[in-house]
């Protein structure tokens, strides 16, 4: 059906085409999590029957050295697996799971934590700088961790040859609390940067980008009643920070 049959069979205004594109999209995404999330859901049992084999063999006597040793492979492998498995299920949480009070630093660096492995394959250095005494900020911490996930990976992607990811999170002297992303990529030209937040605008590769990342990270800032700006300069990196207002005492 035509958008605007839809609409006068509805008797409402319906939203541009972009944005029933950007809804079809985003249950699509929402499905194919559930569905990814039960997979992961059912590896992990036998995985968890793996680990436990392997502790038992690894406990036995006069297993032979060679032997043990592939079992002790077996046993790291398996559980290097399972914690990351376990990451994945953390990220497809529903939000409404995690409620109450978010440690912004541990939040963040979970995530990077989570990243390592993505990052440990190509020659990036990553660094995190977390100040002493932030203020806790109210839930939505899987939102926070879906928007660092994005800005990590964008950043990551951007340094194709190589380069140093800073992530970092302090307190501003106006109180708010700033959580910056930064890389030494290449940059954004200035006649792109006011486009990045658009939806689908990407300019990579069909299959690598969605060109949706950024769009969906500034709508869930907003939610967090926070703001989410870039600053870049072309041919030596860019930075892209989140800033939460103080908390209302
Ligand atoms: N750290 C970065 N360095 C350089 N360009 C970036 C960076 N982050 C985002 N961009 C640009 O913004 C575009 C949109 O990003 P995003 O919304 O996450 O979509 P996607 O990553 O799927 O392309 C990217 O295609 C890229 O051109
Ligand atoms: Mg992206």
């Amino acid at each position: 059906m035509k958008n605007s049959t839809l609409a006068a069979t509805l008797n409402m205004d319906l939203p541009d085409k972009t944005f029933l594109d950007l809804l079809a999209f985003n249950e699509k995404m929402a499905e194919l999590g559930r569905i990814s999330a039960g997979i992961i859901h059912e590896v992990n049992t036998p995985l968890s029957v793996i680990i436990s084999a392997a502790q038992l063999v690894m406990q036995e006597e006069g297993v032979p050295e060679a032997a043990l040793e592939m079992v002790e492979r077996i046993h790291s492998e398996a559980q290097r697996l399972s914690r990351m498995t376990r990451g994945i299920l953390t990220f497809a949480r529903r939000d409404d799971e995690s409620s109450g009070e978010m440690d912004i630093c541990r939040t963040i660096h979970e995530v990077v934590t989570f990243l390592r492995y993505e990052i440990g394959k190509r020659s990036i250095e990553v660094e995190e700088r977390y100040d002493d005494h932030l203020p806790m900020l109210p839930g939505g911490e899987n939102r926070l961790k879906q928007v660092i996930l994005n800005l990590t990976m964008n950043a990551v992607q951007a340094m194709s040859r190589g380069g140093k990811l800073s992530v970092s999170c302090s307190l501003a002297p106006d109180g708010c609390t700033e959580i910056r992303i930064s890389d030494t990529g290449p940059g954004i030209p200035p006649e792109s940067i006011s486009r990045i937040f658009d939806p689908f605008y990407t300019t990579k590769k069909e299959g690598e980008g969605t060109g949706l990342g950024l769009f969906v990270s500034r709508n869930l800032v907003k939610e967090m009643d926070g703001s989410l700006s870039v600053r870049s300069l072309p041919g030596a990196g860019t930075t892209f920070t989140i800033t939460f207002a103080p908390p209302v005492a």
